[in-house]
C-alpha cells in the first residue's frame, strides 16, 4: 500500500463536482485501500476522493472508538434521508490541516452506497458516523466544512491556508 499526497485548499480539485464510478475494479480497490492507509498515517476519520485528486465518488471513514479499527468504504453514496434534528460540532479537514469551524449538520441520516465488493446497502447512520459521511459527501460536491462558516471566518481560513501552501513550496 502507499500513502498518497493530499491536496490542500485553496485547490480547484477540491470545489469540483465528482463523477459517479461506473466499476470497481482492482485498480479502484487499490486506490481505496492507499486512501484509508494515507486516513490512518494523517491521522484523519475520513478522507475522499477528490482530496487525493481522484474526481470520482467515493471516500473511505473509520470513527471507530479506542483503537479499533472499524473501515468502511462508500462508493456512488447518495443520502435519502436526513433527521430534521440537527448537531453543531467543531469540524476539521485533511485537506485544511489546523483549520477547525462549527458546522450544523443533520443528527442523523440514512445512505445508500456501493460497499469495497460493489454490493448495496443502506446504513442508518448517526453521531459521529453520520457527521463525518455528511462531510465526506460534500467533498463530492466540491464543498468544503469552510463553506459551511460565514464568509468572514472562510476567508480568513482559506488567507491562512494560502500562506501556509505558500511556505510550503518555498522550501
Ligand atoms: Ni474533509
Amino acid at each position: 500500500m502507499a500513502i498518497l499526497n493530499i491536496i490542500l485548499a485553496p485547490d480547484p480539485r477540491l470545489t469540483t463536482r465528482a463523477v459517479p464510478v461506473n466499476d470497481i475494479d482492482g485498480d479502484l480497490k487499490r486506490l481505496m485501500d492507499d486512501m484509508l492507509e494515507t486516513m490512518y498515517a494523517a491521522p484523519g476519520i475520513g478522507l475522499a476522493a477528490p482530496q487525493v485528486g481522484v474526481l470520482k465518488r467515493f471516500f473511505v471513514v473509520d470513527v471507530g472508538e479506542n483503537d479499533a479499527r472499524d473501515p468502511r468504504f462508500f462508493v456512488n453514496p447518495e443520502i435519502t434521508k436526513r433527521s430534521e434534528t440537527k448537531a453543531v460540532y467543531e469540524e476539521g479537514c485533511l485537506s485544511l490541516p489546523k483549520q477547525y469551524g462549527d458546522v450544523e449538520r443533520a443528527e442523523a441520516i440514512t445512505v445508500r452506497y456501493l460497499d469495497r465488493a460493489g454490493t448495496e446497502r443502506m446504513l442508518d447512520a448517526d453521531g459521529m458516523l453520520a457527521r463525518c459521511i455528511q462531510h465526506e459527501m460534500d467533498h463530492l460536491d466540491g464543498i468544503l466544512f469552510v463553506d459551511h462558516l460565514s464568509a468572514l471566518k472562510r476567508r480568513m481560513i482559506l488567507r491562512r491556508m494560502t500562506k501556509v501552501k505558500r511556505s510550503k513550496q518555498a522550501d
